[in-house]
């Protein structure tokens, strides 16, 4: 018998970096040495004390269900530093929800308040998931391009003039993937006001709310009403993205259905990994504080090189790890030039438009990787161009 999808599937999206490294792994396959700024992911290990904990909680039999909201002791470790960070209170028992992962708290999210028609506000480039989904559960992304010379902050002007009576939710990322730009402070305060004032959903996902390099993020959570879901996780701050473990922050009726997703879904998150999760919050912090001062200086690096090359426009990124050059200047399709390093450079890099229409003219890379490999494969890049 064939394959009878049902027809939502055809709505679903995915992830390009993914296979744009399935290419990248193809050629080191065949033997090439390939340098990575495909994926973005952190190439630190998980420090230590989160592997301890991890290790511990396995050897004392914590291997088993727990309640679907997630343990209470993670759930206050959670808001105790939140209330640490930002100086905001939560309740754990009412405002918070653990998922393996920051991305399933986006999916329960949307699933949760979406219905057919409704439309959706997401700025452009972005990080794919969010029109994947929204297609997926049969509302309408719409997309506002942002711009460059705003360093790609998504404005409250830009949010009203795209709002209309089917607005739903907005979605915001900051620090940003893939520009590497932030919201300011006054910037988040006006596109809460706005959404306040009107009754839209914003979820804010801040899963790079730590690497930051220029002025410290200004949380949703700090301008919290029943319209906000912010989303965090334990990824990209503590080098976890294979523990898979992320939370999400919102008013507790949203939180019960977001709960009752889970059930449906996983039942909980991982017993052991939530343990590993309190060790992350409740320990030092000196493994952040080195991690995001050496992504600091490979991004010092890799600004400055790529501001070396002739055809080259960039932006200096002020958070997550990513930077998003102009390319627009060597007149190809950024998927024709993405293919064009991988083949004469060997190095893989992600187009633009892998995060939507309206990053046509860009390349995305991930700068965490070693300084000796981005010096090699910045030099790579630069004598590839130079042959255009
Ligand atoms: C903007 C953004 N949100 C969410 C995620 C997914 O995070 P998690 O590993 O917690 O699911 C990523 C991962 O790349 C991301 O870049």
């Amino acid at each position: 018998m064939g394959l009878k999808l049902a027809s939502s599937m055809s709505r679903l999206g995915t992830e390009t970096a993914f296979e744009v490294l399935a290419l990248a792994r193809e050629m080191e396959y065949k033997g090439f040495n390939i340098v990575h700024f495909e994926i973005g992911e952190p190439d630190f290990d998980t420090p230590g004390h989160i592997k301890d904990a991890a290790i511990e909680a396995l050897k004392s039999g914590f291997t088993h269900y727990t309640p679907s909201q997630g343990i209470r002791e993670l759930r206050e470790a959670i808001t105790d530093k939140i209330r640490d960070d930002y100086g905001v209170d939560f309740d754990p028992n009412r405002n918070v929800v653990v998922m393996p992962g920051a991305k399933p708290c986006i999916f329960a999210a949307m699933l949760a308040l979406l219905d057919s028609g409704d439309e959706v506000i997401i700025p452009s480039p972005a990080y794919p998931i969010y029109e994947s989904i929204v297609n997926f559960v049969g509302a309408k992304p719409i997309l506002i391009p942002v711009h460059e010379g705003e360093e790609f902050r998504l404005t409250a002007d830009a949010v009203v003039e795209n709002i209309t009576d089917r607005t739903k939710m907005i979605v915001v990322n900051t620090p940003c993937n893939p520009t590497g730009s932030m919201l300011s402070a006054s910037d988040v305060k006006s596109i809460a006001e706005v959404a306040r004032e009107k009754g839209i959903y914003i979820l804010a996902d801040e899963v790079y709310s730590k690497i930051v390099f220029e002025y410290p993020h200004y949380s949703f959570l700090k301008e919290f009403d029943d319209n906000i879901i912010v989303v965090d996780g334990f990824s990209k701050t503590y080098a976890m993205t294979g523990w898979r473990l992320g939370y999400a922050i919102a008013n507790s009726s949203l939180i019960e259905y977001m709960t009752k997703l889970q059930i449906n879904i996983v039942s909980c998150p991982v017993a052991f990994v939530q343990k590993a999760a309190i060790a992350a919050l409740r320990g030092p912090q000196d493994c952040v504080k080195s991690m995001v001062e050496e992504y600091r200086s490979r991004r010092d690096l890799i600004y400055d090189l790529m501001r070396k090359i002739d055809g080259i426009r960039v932006i200096k990124p002020k958070g997550a790890f990513y930077i998003f050059p102009n390319v627009s200047s060597y007149g190809l399709k950024s998927i024709d030039l993405m293919k064009y390093l991988l083949a004469e450079a060997k190095v893989a890099v992600l187009h633009g438009t892998a995060f939507g229409q309206h990053g046509e003219g860009y390349l995305r890379l991930s700068y965490a990787l070693s300084k000796e490999m981005i010096v090699e494969g910045l030099k790579r890049i630069s004598e590839a161009l130079e042959k255009l």
